[in-house]
């Protein structure tokens, strides 16, 4: 026993290392890498948001070195939650952190892109997908209702992404990267999906408008900006387009197998960008995304 705890002991010390040892991008292709690197645009949004609405402050208070000294954000604020989807958004805010630094461990990365997460920004959004000028305008930070519907925008165009990247992977690592990416960010929009089920034929206050509409406008927006057909669906649907054909409760959004629906790159940045254009940088950033996907758009080749 005595004798042998050396040795153990180097291997234990072995194989902790090379369990520890990040994966090496030099290992991945070259479009395994832009793969990986694009989501960083949608997680660093997605920690922002997270982080500031339930805590008041963001990756530069929580973990500054993820930020590779990328601008703050813009108006990104504490939002009136109450404790229970406090807590909930707290923990989704750090599982961000920790997805930021599952990329990053993989990948070179990218600095965080400056973001737009002013209350203005998001009343354009809402307004555009209702097609009316809200009064007054909507504020996400407003209370626990308005912020859930906020967070209806952006985990779900992640995890459709994640769909999407996960069949053009080649390397096992990253593909293993990107399942456990997609598990978690699916998980996010089905606890916020659930969360706003409950409240489907509410009104969201003081606008003569449910819950359950508010979701189907901005599917539909992000059909329209996405340019590719039906990928987004609300929470409450045609029967024919809810689960086998057959009831209009849509709690989760699927395909007519009930399957996540997949986005390409392209037709993300149309939507985050709200312009309906890869080419043509707006909404929430401002400047547009990075990584050399969003780039080769932007006539900025790196
Ligand atoms: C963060 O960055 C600073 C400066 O580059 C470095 O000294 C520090 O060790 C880093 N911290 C972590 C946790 O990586
Ligand atoms: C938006 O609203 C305007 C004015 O009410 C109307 O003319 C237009 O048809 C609407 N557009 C859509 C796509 O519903
Ligand atoms: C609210 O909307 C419903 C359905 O569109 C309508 O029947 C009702 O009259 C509206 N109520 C108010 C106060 O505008």
């Amino acid at each position: 026993m005595t004798a042998n705890f050396p040795f153990s002991l180097f291997t234990s010390l072995l194989l902790l290392f090379c369990t520890a040892s990040p994966f090496r991008h030099r290992t991945l292709s070259k479009s395994d890498v832009d793969l990986i690197e694009f989501p960083l645009n949608l997680e660093y949004f997605e920690a922002e948001f997270f982080l500031w609405g339930a805590l008041g402050h963001g990756l530069d208070t929580v973990a500054p070195n993820l930020t590779l000294g990328g601008p703050p954000p813009i108006g990104a604020q504490q939002a009136r939650l109450n404790p229970f989807v406090k807590d909930i958004i707290t923990q989704f805010g750090y599982q961000e952190v920790g997805h930021l630094r599952a990329i990053k461990s993989t990948v070179k990365g990218f600095p965080r892109p400056l973001l737009d997460l002013s209350s203005k920004t998001f009343a354009k959004v809402m307004d555009s997908a209702l097609n009316l000028t809200l009064e007054p305008p909507f504020d996400p930070y407003a209370n626990e209702l308005n912020f859930l519907i906020a967070s209806y925008l952006i985990p779900y165009v992640g995890l459709t992404g994640y769909v999407g990247a996960n069949p053009l992977l080649t390397n096992p690592h990253a593909k293993r990267l990107v399942a456990g990416l997609l598990g978690v960010e699916s998980a996010q929009d089905a606890v916020i999906r659930t969360l706003l089920y409950e409240r489907a034929t509410n009104s969201v206050h003081p606008y003569n408008i449910t819950v359950a509409d508010f979701t189907s406008r901005i599917s539909e927006l992000r059909n329209q900006l996405g340019g590719s057909g039906i990928k987004d669906e609300g929470l409450i649907v045609p029967p024919y387009r809810g689960a086998e054909g057959w009831i209009q409760g849509n709690i989760i959004a699927g395909n007519r197998y009930s399957l996540s629906y997949k986005r390409t790159p392209t037709e993300i940045l149309r939507i985050i960008y709200g312009t309906g254009s890869a080419d043509k940088p707006g909404g929430f950033y401002p400047k547009g995304a990075d990584g050399r996907i969003a780039k080769s758009y932007l006539g900025k080749h790196i």
